[in-house]
């Protein structure tokens, strides 16, 4: 990506806000927000170019992302394709929109690429799969992956995987809350006020990956580890290892990759 790069955005709202965040140079990027006080809100706190003008964004923009909701698109689509040539990349954050689809909504031209982030992003912590059209050029995955990178980890993927990267990652922040929510529920019943409950289940779920991510250690060896014979956690994992908990994990990832499939066609 040259220092020169103008970064536009179509849309300009949660998860819009989270990639801007993480772009250091915010007098490069341009967005387009029709949503008047979102705009001035973006506008004070990062002092940050928005315009409610879509055209204005794709005649300026060299590298932009469609950040608006998938039924959006199609009057985005309709409002930018003819300004959008081969010089400008397109990448699309838009969940169930599969390139082929975007090819027929924004034209041949632009350079197409298509991006699974989570929520986590707006914590500078997100996961995000990158994949990208025949007419992309790796470069442009570069552009992306430098800008992404910022906000988190990123995994160059082929397309074909990213229903389970939906089901894995895009809707994973809310099934690790879930979990939370069950452990933090679980210390109640055994006595724990509740905000002290939510916080020791949330700093070790925090900590625990913090340190698996630092460490590098395979997940065995590790749970192994920590259960020590005849102690606390042994006793916890017998319960939890007996369980249907592994087989509920796949059939609820299955359901969000089923219907991941399903908006895609
Ligand atoms: N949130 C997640 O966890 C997540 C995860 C993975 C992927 N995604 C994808 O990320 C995309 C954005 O999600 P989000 O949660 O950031 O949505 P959002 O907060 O609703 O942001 C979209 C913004 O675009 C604006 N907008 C709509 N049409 C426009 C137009 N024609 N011109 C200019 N601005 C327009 C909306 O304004 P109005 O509110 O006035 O309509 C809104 O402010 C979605 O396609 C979603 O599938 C989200």
């Amino acid at each position: 990506m040259s220092n020169s790069t103008i970064i536009g955005f179509f849309g300009a709202g949660k998860m819009a806000e989270g990639i801007l965040c993480a772009i250091k140079d915010k007098s490069l990027v341009i967005m387009a927000e029709k949503n008047a006080e979102r705009a001035e809100e973006l506008k004070n706190k990062y002092q940050v170019t928005v315009t409610d003008n879509l055209k204005e964004v794709s005649q300026k923009a060299n590298l932009i992302f469609l950040s608006v909701k998938p039924q959006d698109v199609v009057t985005v689509a309709s409002e930018v394709k003819q300004y959008l040539n081969s010089t400008q990349i397109l990448v699309s954050i838009v969940a169930g929109k599969t390139l082929s689809g975007l090819k027929d909504e924004f034209g041949s031209d632009v350079r197409l690429i298509r991006v699974m982030p989570n929520l986590a992003l707006r914590a500078n912590a997100g996961m995000c799969a990158i994949c990208a059209a025949s007419n992309a050029e790796a470069v442009d995955v570069k552009a992306v992956e430098e800008i992404l990178g910022a906000a988190g980890a990123t995994a160059v993927l082929e397309e074909k995987d990213f229903d389970a990267v939906t089901a894995l990652s895009g809707s994973g922040p809310a099934y690790f809350a879930y979990m939370e929510e069950a452990m933090a529920e679980a210390g109640v019943k055994l006595g724990l006020k509740p905000d002290v409950a939510r916080l020791l289940a949330e700093q070790t779920m925090y900590g625990t990956a913090k340190f698996l991510r630092e460490s590098g250690m395979p997940l065995t060896p590790f749970i192994n580890g920590v259960c020590t014979k005849g102690g606390t956690t042994a006793a916890g994992m017998e319960k939890l290892a007996s369980s249907d908990f592994k087989d509920v994990v796949a059939k609820t990832l299955e359901a969000a990759a089923n219907r991941s499939k399903e908006l895609a066609k």
